[in-house]
């Protein structure tokens, strides 16, 4: 990170933690054998492998062989769409249901699948980015294999009901995936209690490595693999592993117990003292069932792209949404889908806080905000 730079955009991604980086090292080095081959060489690193396994199954309340490693979030996600989708198509069901909130990595999934001839129905989300259950009820049928549901906006920070969703899903023989990637450092995660068949998650939101993510898939469910070669990952996602990207998210996920429950403890009265300065702004995302750690306001004036190139100039790093769709000028798809109006949407700005935000950093960015916000932006 540059001196200067005061970074609010965690939802983004998250600097590596320096104990993330030392595990990586050896593999990066001296540890450079293949988990696969049967001598010692390879079997040291197919130990740290599994370690890794071992570490995030734990820490979701799974077992070891329901983690399959990915390369990041949005891997995990068009693995749990097209996987079951693929494997339910013998069982009859060929019928995916998601929303319009969704990251791209799921909700452009599900377009595609829609392309390719299996039946897609996107369920509206409320004023608040939320999936309701009554509205899921009404979507389900006797064909549905899948419903996916993030569980925390990236944009707006609005956390579904997953335990509700899940629950409709089941009674009707379908399958419920969430994409966790917002919650696995945010809070407690337990696969048993949200009553999930799969979760993906991503390694770069929780202070590891970009390029490494997991799909969770509860023992017993069907899915088919995207990719087709070796036997890695018990031939759901065969290629030679990225061992220090696997090893540095295990050693993340770790580490999540010293700081994930202390952090959104600490971060929800800056969220809401950060709220509360500005009054004549709109709050996009469910007031209070929303992320500790995200911000995400419209100004009437300026707009977000010029309100996020102005920031930059002062040294203050947000988002004008997710940062996949930063550098365009549509709107935010969650916002428009939240019913927000365009010039609205288009104000928005996200400021994401993670574990190094301190006080003075938000009294900072408040400022800041405020004199660009009061000059109409004249620099
Ligand atoms: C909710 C959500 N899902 C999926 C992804 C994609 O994860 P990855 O960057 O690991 O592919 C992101 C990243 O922005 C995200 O916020």
């Amino acid at each position: 990170m540059s001196q200067a730079a005061l970074y609010l955009d965690y939802a983004a991604t998250t600097p590596t933690d320096p104990l993330v980086r030392e595990a990586m090292l050896p593999f990066l080095g001296e540890s450079f054998g293949n988990p696969s081959s049967v001598h010692r060489v390879g079997q040291e690193v197919r130990r740290a492998l599994d370690n890794a396994r071992d570490v995030l199954a734990a820490a979701i309340g799974a077992e070891s062989g329901e983690i399959y490693f990915t390369s990041g979030g949005t891997e995990a996600n068009n693995l749990a769409l097209f996987g079951v989708l693929m494997a339910a198509k013998e069982q009859g069901r060929n019928h995916l249901i998601t929303n319009p909130a969704e990251h791209h990595a799921v909700l452009d999934a599900a377009l595609f699948a829609r392309e390719l001839g299996f039946e897609v129905t996107i369920v509206p989300v409320d004023e608040f980015g939320m999936l309701h259950p009554e509205a899921l009820a009404e979507a389900l049928t006797d064909k549905t294999a899948l419903v996916s549901v993030m569980h925390a906006n990236n944009e707006v920070g609005t956390i579904n009901p997953i335990v509700e969703l899940a629950k409709l899903t089941h009674e009707r023989g379908a399958l419920f995936h969430t994409d966790a990637v917002q919650t696995l450092g945010a809070l407690p995660l337990d696969v048993t209690a949200l009553g999930v068949d799969l979760m993906s998650v991503s390694s770069h939101k929780i202070y590891g490595p970009k390029g490494v993510g997991a799909l969770y898939i509860k023992s017993g469910v069907k899915c088919s693999p995207l990719f087709h070669g070796g036997s890695q990952e018990r031939q759901k996602r065969p290629g030679t592993e990225n061992v220090p990207g696997i090893v540095g998210f295990g050693k993340a996920v770790s580490l999540l117990p010293e700081w994930r429950e202390a952090t959104t403890a600490r971060l929800l009265p800056l969220r809401d003292s950060f709220i509360t300065r500005f009054p004549q702004a709109f709050l996009n995302g469910h007031p209070t069932e929303r992320l500790a750690s995200n911000i995400n306001l419209s100004f009437v004036k300026p707009d977000g792209e010029t309100m996020l190139l102005a920031l930059d100039l002062w040294g203050i790093c947000a988002s004008s949404g997710s940062a996949c769709s930063s550098g365009s000028i549509d709107p935010s798809h969650v916002l428009t889908a939240m019913g927000v109006p365009r010039e609205r949407a288009l104000g928005a700005v996200r400021f994401s806080l993670g574990r190094h935000t301190t006080p003075e950093e938000i009294e900072k960015a408040v400022g800041t905000v405020q004199r660009l916000v009061e000059s109409g932006l004249s620099l």
